[in-house]
């Protein structure tokens, strides 16, 4: 039986993968870590604070539960990791170094590890940006998610760890928030279109960005990981697409539930991270190699947002 490791458990991603995580293997082979302690999702399951920049506890805790695959979701995102980006590489890269270490190490079966659209800068081709061209980030996450590819793909050539990497675009969820991101926008937008408010929003009128609902990206994670090892021939990261839109966009569907709802544009730093990227991906090689075909646009995603949003404003009274 395999034995799971959730390394930033409590973020947006995390959360989402671990409760999905649990119900394939079973609540008592999913260990859930984050370096909060304090979060109401801390008492769900089994649990451990970690530190992923700790290589000592990280390998304490795979040998307590006999680990054999790691999720290692723990970064900081493209937003706060402007405010600073000595955190951020040292975060991003060392507990990649870590997590790939340990796998070496004691020879885990499988690990997880997500890249991001941000690997792609303003020279990639902007419209279905293909998967191996011309990269040359502009942000320290980008950077660090970039020469993490490469790590990953040197740990799997040399030492023959399996790892295996998606290339996220925007991750839009209802049940658990963003923190740090250019795209998060498409997340708090909900929020206020169902809460009765309008949406200030720090991108501009027409900056598109590939985006995906939270049930394809978690669907297509598990996939991947499934996929027989001959499979999954991109060692680096894999393209993967979902939506593209830009904010008028997302209003627009949002009207067709909410048509009061409106938004107003204030952008911000992050409108240049959000122009340095590309528009929409094209993710063929995960559709050749492993069969990924994305089920969500934009309507049906706004239309179970805002359903299970509402749901849980009137619970909450
Ligand atoms: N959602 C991420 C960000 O905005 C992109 O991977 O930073």
């Amino acid at each position: 039986m395999e034995k799971i490791l959730v390394i930033g458990a409590f973020g947006q991603l995390g959360s989402e993968l671990t409760d999905e995580l649990r119900k394939k293997f079973g609540e008592t082979n999913v260990v859930a870590s984050d370096l909060r302690s304090d979060h109401p999702k801390a008492s769900e399951g089994i649990f451990e604070q970690l530190d992923v920049t700790d290589a000592g506890r990280l390998a304490e805790i795979v040998e307590k539960y006999e680990i054999t695959q790691i999720y290692h979701l723990a970064a900081l995102l493209s937003s706060v990791g402007e405010g600073n980006p000595q955190l951020a590489w040292r975060i991003n890269m060392d507990g990649l170094v870590n997590v790939l270490e340990i796998a070496r190490e004691k020879k885990l079966n499988k690990i997880y590890w997500p890249s991001s659209i941000a690997v792609f800068g303003p020279d990639s081709p902007k419209q279905h940006t293909p998967q191996f061209t011309v990269m040359n980030p502009t942000t320290i996450y980008g950077i660090s998610k970039l020469a993490g590819e490469q790590l990953c793909a040197y740990y799997h050539a040399k030492f023959g760890v399996d790892v295996r990497s998606i290339r996220y675009p925007g991750l839009i969820g209802w049940k658990s928030m963003p923190g740090g991101g250019t795209t998060d926008y498409a997340v708090d937008i909900y929020h206020k279109a169902v809460e009765g408010e309008n949406y200030s929003c720090f991108l501009n009128e027409g900056t598109a960005l590939p985006m995906m609902y939270m049930d394809d990206a978690i669907r297509g994670t598990l996939e991947l990981m499934d996929a027989p090892a001959e499979q999954i021939k991109v060692r680096t990261s894999y393209n993967f697409s979902g939506i593209s839109f830009a904010p008028e966009e997302i209003l627009a569907s949002i009207q067709k539930t909410i048509p009061e709802f409106n938004m107003s544009y204030a952008p911000d730093h992050r409108q240049q991270i959000a122009e340095s990227w590309p528009q929409s991906i094209d993710d063929s090689k995960a559709h050749e190699d492993w069969g990924w075909k994305p089920e969500f646009d934009l309507d049906r995603m706004s239309e179970d947002i805002i359903t299970n949003l509402k749901k849980n404003l009137v619970e909450a009274f």
